[in-house]
């Protein structure tokens, strides 16, 4: 029957409207075979060998991130956003010179700091938030990548993805976006201009809390893009089946969940925003944030789940707040259904370069009301009593 054209959100949520050609069957079913028959001749006829290289319940849920984020892109799922951030940064040759941006999730800090050296990487960090830094940190010839997150982790900050992708394109800097955070629902970078996108599939895409996967997704399938398919399949960072049926059944409500909870967030933002106790509400949503109006260019039909606050008495009192809350989780992660709250300080340790008095909140699918009255009460009942000793160590 002829296919009509339609949305990614319809096609998401009909998990590409492909049958089981088996069975007939709406739900994909799991592949769990680790290797394929070879024909007498010595072929395969699906060209699948063995399933450390590919497999058909990996490929269907690469296709679903891939017709989200769109321009005919090329996906290979990961073992983890981890395994799919590194996969990139191991796919460069020593020597090569790294951009990334000055605020970004601390994991891929952490691993730049322990292991690019070693991988002959010269990693710099730079403020992607302005142009002209970034024009000054480009070494002509000897900068390869651009690696950055908009909006980044945990103060939020909103890079200007076409500016920034035609400043280092004229130089012959390919891009990547890790778009964990605003989703192909709220941000498509290949649209404005980048090469890669690399997601932490454990996020949004999944969104139930019950997933650790990851992918990254090529413009082209260049000579990069193959060496980024061989380091996944000779380093062994392909995820389990399982994994990926899961993945793409959490897909398919991403548009409803990634837009309840934006809605949720700027509803948080706004009620909280010249609170008394709070320093600051870090949201791109509000129009005081310094990276609003081009937030408001560059997302579409929102401003994401995530926002921080910065309690005006510091950081006891960003503690007592964390030791308060009872709707909101107490947990690391973001983008699933349940709302989370995370001392980020405290959870990356004292070489953190996040300020101490700041709280992060991945908001979930929950009841507006219930958030916002749990946030206040939190906050109304840490003003009346001291921070417990010692509990920067036991939110870690
Ligand atoms: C923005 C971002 N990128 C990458 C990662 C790493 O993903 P994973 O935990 O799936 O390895 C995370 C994890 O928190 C993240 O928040």
């Amino acid at each position: 029957m002829e296919q009509r054209h339609v949305s990614p959100e319809t096609l998401v949520a009909q998990g590409l409207g492909e049958a089981d050609p088996g069975s007939g069957g709406l739900a994909p079913v799991i592949n769990l075979s680790t290797n394929y028959e070879q024909q007498p001749d010595g072929a395969y006829p699906n060209g699948r060998v063995y399933t450390r290289a590919d497999n058909p319940t990996s490929e269907h849920a690469e296709r679903l991130l891939a017709a989200l984020e769109g321009g005919g892109c090329a996906c290979a799922l990961f073992s983890s956003g981890m395994a799919a951030a590194t996969a990139v940064f191991q796919s460069l040759l020593p020597g090569d010179h790294v951009l990334v941006s000055r605020v970004l999730y601390w994991g891929v800090r952490k691993w730049l700091a322990e292991f690019a050296l070693t991988w002959g990487l010269d990693v710099e960090f730079t403020d992607t938030t302005d142009l002209d830094a970034m024009a000054a940190a480009i070494r002509p010839g000897r900068t390869r990548l651009l690696w950055l997150e908009t909006p980044a982790n945990p103060m939020w900050e909103i890079t200007d993805l076409a500016a920034v992708c035609e400043l280092a394109h004229a130089a012959g800097v390919r891009v990547a976006v890790d778009n964990t955070v605003a989703t192909p629902v709220l941000t498509r970078p290949f649209e404005h201009g980048a090469d890669l996108v690399v997601h932490s599939a454990t996020k949004y895409l999944n969104g139930h809390g019950d997933v650790l996967a990851g992918a990254v997704l090529s413009a082209r399938r260049d000579p990069l893009w193959e060496r980024i398919r061989s380091w996944r399949r000779n380093a062994g960072a392909m995820p389990g089946p399982f994994e990926a049926w899961l993945l793409q059944r959490g897909m398919r409500t991403l548009f409803l969940r990634v837009h309840r909870a934006s809605e949720t967030a700027l509803a948080v933002a706004a009620h909280f925003h010249g609170h008394p106790a709070l320093a600051e509400v870090l949201y791109p949503g509000l129009p005081s944030h310094p990276g609003h109006q081009v937030a408001a260019r560059q997302m579409d039909g929102g401003f994401g789940g995530m926002l921080s606050i910065r309690m005006a008495a510091g950081a006891s009192q960003a503690l007592a707040v964390l030791g308060e809350v009872r709707v909101f989780k107490r947990a690391t992660s973001l983008g699933g259904v349940e709302s989370l709250i995370e001392h980020r300080r405290g959870s990356e340790g004292p070489s953190s370069p996040v300020p101490d008095d700041l709280l992060r909140l991945s908001v979930g699918i929950e009841a507006p009301g219930d958030l916002i009255a749990d946030l206040e009460a939190a906050i109304d009942a840490a003003s009346r009593r001291p921070a417990p000793a010692g509990s920067g160590e036991a939110v870690r």
